[in-house]
C-alpha cells in the first residue's frame, strides 16, 4: 500500500472514531434532554388539567359538565385528557366516553397519582388509537386528593423528532467526514511527495545521470535525507570520474603500445584488443569483442597459453611462428586478479624485425668475407705466378702485375664503397641540401654515360620532362650518384641493342625520377632484396661487382626523405624509380 495512502487512511479513520463516539455521546443525551422536555411539558399540562377540573370535581358538579371541560381542554393541548375519580374510575375523556375506558386505578400512571406522585407511563391509548405517553398527576382539593388528571401523547411524536436529530447529525458527520479525507490526503500528499521526488531522482542516477540533485524539503526529516542524498550522489560522481579517467589512460597506453595486447574473461571471451593487436590477427575490435579468443587468433599454442592463463591464474611466455607468414611473436600471458571481465592479457611482442637485422648482419659478414676472398685470391695467385718465375718473362709479368693492379683496384672500390655506404647510414657525410633542377640533372648523368652505352650498344635517352622547371630538395652530388648507379646496372644488365630510358614526372608533390631498361629483368623472388648490400640476383653473379651500388641508392635517396622501387619483368627489362619530395 502506498504511504500517501496509508497516511490519509490513518487519519480518516481517527476522524471517523472521534466523528461516531461525539455522535452516539449527542444523539444519547439529546434523547434525553428531549424526552425530559416532553415529560415536563406534560406534567404542565396536566397539572393545569388538575387546576381546571378539580374544582369541578370538588363542588360535585355533574359528570357531562366534568367531560365537556376535559373535551375543551384536549383541544386546547392536543393530546388526549382524562379525568379519573379517587376510586380509580374514568369520569371524564376528551375523545372517548368515559364509560368505556372503566377502572383505570391498575395502570401505573394512574396508581402512582393516586399515591399523590407524578405517575409516567406507556402504552396503547383507545382514545388515541396509537402508542402512547402518560403522565398523570393527583387532583388536589385542600387537603384531599379528589381524583387524577392525565395527559396523552402519541409516542411516535417523540420518535419523530429522535429520527430529526439523528439525521442532522448523520448528515453533519458525512460532510465532516467528506472534508476530513479531503483534508488528509492533501496532507498525506504534501508529506510524501519529496520521497517521491527523491526515488525519481534516485532512480535516474542509477540510470547513469551522475549530475542528478534534489533541491531541499521544508521538513526536517526530508531535508536530511536530501541532503545524504546529494552527498552521496556528489561522491558517486567523484568515484566514477576518477574511474573513467583511470581507464581512459590504460587504454590510451595499450592503444599506443606497439605490442599487441588481448584481454579475456574467464570463458575465454575476448574483451579487448589494441591496435596492434588487430593489425597481427586482421581483425576489428567490434569484430573480435566477444568471440572465443580460438576463433579469432586461429592459433592452437596461444589459445593454450590463453586458457592456462586464466583457469589456472598461470603465467605464460612462449615464442611462436604465427601464421602463414610464420611471424615470429613471443608470447606473454598474464592473470588478472579481480579484473573483472579481463581475467588474462595476453601480450605479443613482434620478433621478427629483431630476426630480420640478426640475419642480415649474419649475411653481411659472409657477404664480405666472400667478396674479399675473390680478389685477394687472384693477387695471390698472380703473385704465386711471379715468384715462380714469370719474374723473368717480361712480357707475362707485365699481364700479371696489371691483373693484380686490377684486382687491387677492385678491392679499393669496394672499399670505398663500403665507407661511402657507412658514412652514408651514420650521417657522417652531411647532405649539401639545396634546390636540385631535375632536367640538367638528369641530362649530365646521360652525357656521362653516353660514350659507355655507345660501347654496349645500347640506345640510352632522356624523355623530356613537361615542367621545365621541375626541382627538389637535396645534395646535387649525391643524388648524381644515385642516377649513375642506376645508370651504370641498366647498362651492365641489358643486351647490346637494347633501350634505357631516363624520366621525371611530377606526382602528389613527390617528383618521381625512374631509369628504365628493356634488359634481362628481376626475377620476383630477389626483387624486395636487391637493395640489399652484397646481394646480387642469381642471374648476376657472373657478372663483375659487389652488390652495393642499389644499397647506396637507397640510402642516399632515404637521407633525402624519399625511398626507392623497383618493377621488374625477368627478360623483358626493369624500372627503377626513386621518389623524392618537390621543391617548393
Ligand atoms: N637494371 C637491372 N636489371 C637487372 N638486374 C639488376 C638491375 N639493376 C640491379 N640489378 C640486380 O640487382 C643486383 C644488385 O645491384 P647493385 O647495383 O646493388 O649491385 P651490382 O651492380 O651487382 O654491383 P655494384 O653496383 O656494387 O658494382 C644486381 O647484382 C642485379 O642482380
Ligand atoms: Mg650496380
Amino acid at each position: 500500500m502506498k504511504l500517501r495512502t496509508r497516511i490519509a487512511l490513518a487519519y480518516v479513520a481517527l476522524v471517523a472514531i472521534a466523528l461516531i463516539s461525539l455522535a452516539v455521546y449527542l444523539s444519547r443525551s439529546e434523547q434525553d434532554r428531549l424526552r425530559e422536555r416532553v415529560e415536563g411539558d406534560m406534567t404542565d399540562e396536566a397539572r393545569l388539567v388538575a387546576l381546571v377540573v378539580g374544582p369541578l370535581l370538588a363542588e360535585g358538579a355533574p359528570a357531562a359538565e366534568v367531560d365537556a371541560a376535559a373535551k375543551r381542554l384536549g383541544q386546547e393541548i392536543e393530546g388526549g385528557v382524562t379525568v379519573v375519580s379517587s376510586d380509580g374510575r374514568a369520569v371524564a375523556d376528551s375523545v372517548v366516553p368515559p364509560a368505556s375506558l372503566g377502572d383505570l386505578s391498575q395502570r401505573p400512571e394512574v396508581a402512582r397519582a393516586l399515591a399523590g406522585e407524578v405517575g409516567k407511563g406507556s402504552g396503547f391509548s383507545q382514545s388515541l388509537r396509537t402508542d402512547a405517553t402518560y403522565i398523570a398527576v393527583p387532583i388536589v382539593s385542600g387537603q384531599d386528593s379528589v381524583g387524577v388528571a392525565r395527559v396523552a401523547r402519541p409516542s411516535s411524536q417523540l420518535s419523530t423528532s429522535l429520527g430529526d436529530i439523528a439525521l442532522t447529525l448523520l448528515v453533519a458527520c458525512l460532510v465532516a467526514g467528506g472534508a476530513a479525507v479531503v483534508v488528509a490526503l492533501v496532507i498525506a500528499g504534501a508529506m510524501t511527495r519529496p520521497l517521491g521526488r527523491l526515488a525519481r531522482a534516485a532512480r535516474r542516477l542509477a540510470g547513469g545521470q551522475l549530475g542528478e540533485r534534489v533541491s531541499s524539503s521544508a521538513t526536517a526529516e526530508v531535508a536530511d535525507l536530501a541532503d545524504a542524498f546529494n552527498a552521496m550522489a556528489a561522491s558517486l560522481q567523484g568515484t566514477i570520474s576518477r574511474l573513467a579517467e583511470e581507464r581512459q589512460k590504460l587504454e590510451s597506453l595499450l592503444a599506443s603500445s606497439a605490442d599487441a595486447v588481448v584481454a579475456v574473461d574467464r570463458e575465454g571471451l575476448i574483451t579487448f584488443t589494441n591496435a596492434a593487436a588487430e593489425a597481427v590477427f586482421r581483425t576489428s575490435r567490434t569484430e573480435a569483442v566477444g568471440k572465443p579468443f580460438l576463433h579469432v587468433v586461429r592459433d592452437h599454442e596461444l589459445n593454450e597459453l590463453a586458457s592456462r592463463c586464466v583457469k589456472l591464474a598461470e603465467r605464460g611466455l612462449r615464442v611462436i611462428a604465427y601464421g602463414p607468414e610464420q611471424r615470429w611473436l613471443q608470447a606473454s600471458a598474464v592473470p588478472i586478479e579481480g579484473g573483472g571481465d579481463w581475467a588474462g592479457l595476453i601480450i605479443l611482442h613482434d620478433l621478427s624485425e629483431v630476426r630480420r637485422l640478426d640475419t642480415v648482419r649474419r649475411d653481411f659478414i659472409t657477404n664480405v668475407s666472400h667478396e674479399l676472398r675473390t680478389p685477394l685470391a687472384g693477387i695471390k695467385a698472380s703473385a704465386e705466378t711471379l715468384k715462380e718465375g714469370a719474374l723473368h718473362d717480361p712480357e707475362a709479368a707485365a699481364e700479371f702485375v696489371r691483373h693484380i693492379e686490377n684486382e687491387t683496384d677492385r678491392l679499393a672500390q669496394m672499399v670505398e664503397e663500403l665507407l661511402e655506404l657507412s658514412r652514408i647510414e651514420s650521417g657522417a657525410a652531411p647532405l649539401r641540401m639545396g634546390v636540385v633542377t631535375v632536367g640538367p640533372l638528369i641530362e649530365r648523368c646521360v652525357q656521362r654515360f653516353a660514350p659507355q652505352a655507345e660501347r654496349a650498344g645500347l640506345h640510352l635517352s632522356a624523355e623530356p620532362i613537361e615542367d621545365e622547371g621541375l626541382a627538389v630538395q637535396g645534395d646535387d652530388d649525391r643524388l648524381g650518384q644515385a642516377l649513375a648507379n642506376l645508370l651504370h646496372n641498366a647498362i651492365k644488365f641489358t643486351p647490346a641493342g637494347g633501350q634505357i630510358t631516363v624520366s621525371a614526372v611530377a606526382h602528389n608533390g613527390e617528383v618521381a625520377i625512374a631509369v628504365r631498361d628493356t634488359g634481362i629483368g628481376i626475377a620476383a623472388g630477389d626483387r624486395s632484396r636487391v637493395f640489399e648490400r652484397f646481394y646480387k640476383a642469381a642471374d648476376a653473379r657472373g657478372r663483375p661487382g659487389s652488390g652495393l651500388g642499389l644499397a647506396i641508392v637507397k640510402h642516399i635517396v632515404q637521407a633525402h626523405g624519399g625511398r626507392a622501387t623497383v618493377e621488374s619483368q625477368p627478360g623483358q627489362g626493369s624500372t627503377f624509380t626513386v621518389l623524392l619530395p618537390r621543391a617548393r
